[in-house]
């Protein structure tokens, strides 16, 4: 019956992913700079997973030019800037986890945007009330972006090349163009009206008259090129503090925003302690606050004593007991925020006792009524390298929602964020992705917004063993976490993790989010059970590296076209 279930899921999921591939094949073209990118690859030495095929093929060529995998994270992070525009870049910011082999130890690099200096909690209020479309789209969603100062940060302290190096592919992309993959192709005629109003964008994103071009056509960013020349060596004086810096706060300014040179020149990343539990006799590392890794951490805490044992991959059982896990995490997700402005619980969330009393709760929980759909959203991009040397970085970065503020300037070509959009615009309100505005997340100056991003290295008898992160708002939590229990707990290889169909539950509104790929029988039966599904074409991209001696491998994710690269 398992077995007949298993195949049942594997034909869907051929069926709907051999269109998808299809497309990624014709239309991701074949990556210009000498590594061929494939869906899910075996490499004895070195390995990239990212989010377009040029991106891992950057990762790879800065490899096979001596770099290591913080050099080749950075170049296929500015790559997948280019490539996946609508989803992160320059002027956005992320989260990274070193895992470096000369010390045995794993770091944690924060380069989230900030709050700027101006900001307050009723900023997005209007005669009292809420507008949380000014949080989203436009100037005033703008914070402050991190990533070059991120980048920047990671190639100093653990890198080899310096940032022109890295970031030569990206330039070449930039310059000389690149095919408009499928998924990027979807959202830009998703959104083509909206695209239309900004002059920027609609110059390199849209054909004369506003038409959307067809995946395979030929991009263009020779502004973001020549930006991206212009940092030199020295990106973070240029971006934060030089002619650059003036001209984005002007740019910002002149469209109704906040962020200020001052808030560019006070931007600073920082470097923190990842948490850290035991699953299974693993040992999982993922980014602490502002970001979300520590409810991962506590849903695998509330599966480990044995509670899949028994279970098949995506059978009833098991995801009913996912969906009740995935509620009580997102529930005390409400406790998580920046550290420095609010003091996140994290003992008494992540002790035995809290994470016991959560399983009691999960597992006595009874289905809610069905309530209005959940948002699902693909902004966002991960990226994962290994590197011959056994150096690990996975790294998730974004700037946020698809094309975020939808402004980009077109002097320098940097697309700008929308991460205000994170933050609880008002309490009770939910932002772009039905979570709900909480107090611990409100608005202050230099505040960083709570993310969902959750790169995460599994470690086992002190060595990584496995890189798994996300892109898709909340469903990164989720995402990863599914993918990582196909791994660990039913020792699928990564290309059939990642391919399994995923569910989504983030506790509010309490509908679940079923992929279409999910065999009918299967969401009936969830039905059954009283649970209200959303069913959706996909949930977000997850890419996943696991790693053995001699032997590693590396799957991205159909659903956005996500390549992976080695040797
Ligand atoms: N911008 C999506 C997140 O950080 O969760």
């Amino acid at each position: 019956m398992l077995f007949a279930l298993a195949s049942s899921y594997r034909r869907q999921l051929r069926r709907a992913f051999a269109v998808t591939s299809f497309l990624v094949l014709i239309f991701a073209a074949p990556p210009i700079i000498g590594a061929r990118a494939n869906r899910s690859v075996r490499a004895a030495h070195a390995i990239v997973v990212a989010e377009s095929p040029e991106a891992a093929a950057a990762g790879v060529e800065i490899l096979k030019a001596g770099g290591n995998a913080i050099d080749a994270a950075a170049a296929a992070s500015l790559a997948t800037g280019v490539t996946h525009p609508a989803s992160c870049g320059i002027g956005g910011g992320g989260f990274m986890l070193v895992y470096l082999a000369r010390t045995g130890k794993i770091y944690a690099l924060d380069y989230r945007e900030r709050a700027p200096l101006k900001a307050s909690a009723t900023m997005y209020l209007r005669d009292g009330k809420p507008d949380e479309r000014l949080a989203r789209d436009g100037a005033l969603a703008i914070a402050v972006p991190g990533e070059i100062a991120g980048l920047d940060a990671a190639l100093t302290r653990f890198g080899t090349m310096k940032f022109q190096q890295v970031a030569a592919p990206a330039v070449r992309l930039a310059r000389g163009g690149f095919p408009l993959g499928a998924h990027l192709a979807a959202e830009i005629g998703r959104i083509a009206p909206h695209i239309a109003s900004d002059p920027g964008l609609a110059s390199t994103f849209l054909k004369p008259g506003g038409v959307a071009p067809k995946p395979g056509d030929l991009i263009f960013e020779k502004n973001l090129a020549d930006t991206l020349v212009g940092l030199g060596d020295n990106p973070v004086e240029k971006f934060y503090h030089g002619a650059l810096a003036a001209q984005i706060a002007s740019f910002i300014d002149a469209h109704g925003g906040i962020v200020s040179t001052a808030d560019l020149a006070a931007y600073q990343p920082v470097w923190r302690e990842p948490l850290h539990r035991a699953y299974l006799g693993d040992e999982v590392y993922v980014m602490p606050p502002p970001s979300s890794g520590g409810v991962l951490l506590e849903m695998l805490g509330m599966l480990e004593p044995g509670h899949l044992a028994g279970l098949g991959v995506n059978t009833p059982p098991y995801l009913a007991r996912l969906i009740e896990v995935m509620r009580e995490g997102f529930v005390d997700r409400d406790q998580y925020a920046d550290p420095a402005f609010i003091n996140v619980p994290l003992e008494t969330l992540l002790s035995p006792r809290h994470i016991d009393e959560a399983r009691d709760r999960a597992l006595h929980h009874a289905p809610p009524a069905p309530t209005p759909a959940v948002a699902h959203d693909h902004g966002t991009a991960n990226l994962a390298v290994v590197d011959s040397a056994g150096n690990v970085v996975v790294l998730t970065t974004t700037i946020n929602t698809i094309f975020g503020s939808k402004l980009m300037d077109p002097k320098t070509g940097v697309i700008f964020n929308n991460e205000m959009d994170d933050f609880a615009v008002a309490p009770g309100v939910p932002n772009a992705f039905r979570l709900q505005g909480v107090a611990t997340n409100e608005i202050a100056p230099g505040k960083r917004p709570l993310s969902s991003m959750t790169p995460t290295i599994v470690v086992r008898k002190g060595k990584p063993i496995m890189a798994v992160g996300g892109s898709g708002g909340p469903t990164i939590i989720t995402g990863v976490l599914q993918v990582m229990l196909d791994v660990i707990d039913f020792h699928l290889g990564p290309r059939a993790a990642v391919d399994e169909p995923r569910i989504h539950e983030q506790a509010a509104p309490p509908t679940v989010i079923v992929e279409a790929t999910m065999p009918s029988a299967t969401r009936s039966a969830l039905e059954k059970m009283g649970y209200a599904l959303r069913v959706v074409p996909i949930l977000g991209a997850v890419g996943a590296i696991t790693i053995a001696p001699g032997s590693l491998r590396a799957a991205g994710d159909p659903r956005k076209g996500g390549m992976a690269a080695g040797y």
